[in-house]
């Protein structure tokens, strides 16, 4: 049996890794550590099977946080708690600097108290900035545009430094843009669908051409699982879906599925500092025996039916704290564009 620390669990990448862990791994102990932000919630765990329980907590108090390992000897952490929505970064970077560094910095501090068998720090591409053409590799420079980013870039610095000064068995991940079930309607595919679905505008920044390469999140989710078993300590590994699309032919394909006009596709003001294109190059993923399964456009239309079939999900998020934000961040909407 192995106990096993995920936090951030409750949020979208984390409750599918769940999810898909109790299912691969039924002789471990899950524990979900979650603040319960407005992007978590544990109805996105509802109906788990197995062994695991939840705690409400905030990865940045090191009293919860060493009451927990008081109680639980980890064998395993994965950390995915995070602030992780760039355009909130952008009006109040201060919560980012908060979870991603200090809190990933707390957590550390617990693991290398207790000695763990493997921590491993959840990650993004975007902590390399934006590349015009080719792929970034594991060694590729840092170059963060936004302050979630910046806040991603630091985190993983301490948990990489933790590795060199005090051997701690870290490993690290840097992902590609995820899709699929229990998004947040706050990022562009969850948005786009669930807008479209009411006829609402799909707000589209800049010229609607920056790419992103979208990976499923189950995909994501077997490669943490690959590399928290298989991955050298120490080693960071970039996961990408090899898949690359500009915003447009995203949402495109979105309202093609719902049979919807692409009229509702609304231009607004740019993402300052919005990256161009992401890329990452996944050869040290792949020779571990990773590949991606889940072609983007298969992929794209079972999450547009999942977001069908789950509105009432969505709908109680889009009753809650999201209206106050929508209306705050994409205020131009409701102005008359002349
Ligand atoms: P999310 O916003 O859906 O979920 C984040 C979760 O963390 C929520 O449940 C929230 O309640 C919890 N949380 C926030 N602050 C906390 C704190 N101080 N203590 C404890 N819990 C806290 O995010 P996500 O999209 O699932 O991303 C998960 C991780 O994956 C993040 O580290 C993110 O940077 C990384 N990542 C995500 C993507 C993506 O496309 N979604 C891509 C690359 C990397
Ligand atoms: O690359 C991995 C990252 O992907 C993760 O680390 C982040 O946590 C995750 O949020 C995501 O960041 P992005 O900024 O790429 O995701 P977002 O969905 O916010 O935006 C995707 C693209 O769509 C980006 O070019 C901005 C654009 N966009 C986004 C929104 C919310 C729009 O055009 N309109 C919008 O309303």
């Amino acid at each position: 049996m192995k106990r096993v620390l995920v936090t951030g669990g409750a949020g979208f990448v984390g409750s599918n890794f769940i999810r898909m862990m109790a299912a691969h791994h039924p002789d471990w102990r899950i524990i979900n550590l979650d603040a319960l932000t407005y992007a978590g919630s544990t109805d996105n765990l509802k109906g788990l099977s197995g062994d695991y329980a939840f705690v409400r907590g905030d990865i940045a108090d090191s009293a919860c946080v060493t009451a927990l390992f008081g109680q639980y000897a980890f064998d395993y952490v994965v950390n995915f708690a995070a602030e992780t929505h760039v355009d909130r970064s952008i009006a109040s970077p201060q919560d980012f600097i908060r979870t991603d560094v200090l809190g990933t910095h707390t957590l550390l501090e617990a693991v290398r108290e207790q000695g763990v068998a493997r921590y491993v720090q959840i990650s993004t591409d975007e902590v390399y900035g934006s590349v015009a053409a080719g792929a970034f590799a594991e060694d590729s420079p840092l170059r963060p545009s936004s302050p979630y980013a910046a806040s991603k870039a630091a985190g993983g610095l301490v948990v990489q430094s933790f590795y060199r000064t005090y051997g701690t068995p870290v490993v690290v991940t840097r992902s590609s843009n995820n899709y699929g079930p229990w998004q947040y309607p706050e990022k562009i595919i969850p948005l786009s669908i669930t807008n479209a679905i009411d006829d609402q505008a799909l707000p589209m920044y800049g010229d609607g051409l920056n790419v992103r390469d979208w990976l499923h999140v189950e995909d994501n989710c077997a490669a943490i699982d690959l590399v928290l078993h298989r991955g050298e300590v120490g080693e960071v590994y970039n996961i990408g879906g090899g898949q690359e699309a500009t915003n447009l032919a995203v949402t495109e394909a979105i309202l093609a599925r719902l049979h919807k006009d692409r009229g509702l596709i609304r231009f607004v003001a740019d993402r300052p500092g919005h990256d161009r294109r992401y890329a990452v190059t996944c050869d040290k993923l792949k020779a571990l025996g990773w590949t991606p399964s889940v072609a983007f456009a298969e992929g794209l239309a079972r999450t547009v039916d999942w977001y069908i079939a789950h509105s009432e999900w969505w709908r109680r998020i889009k009753s809650g704290e999201w209206r106050a934000y929508y209306a705050r961040h994409y205020a131009e909407l409701e102005e008359p564009r002349t």
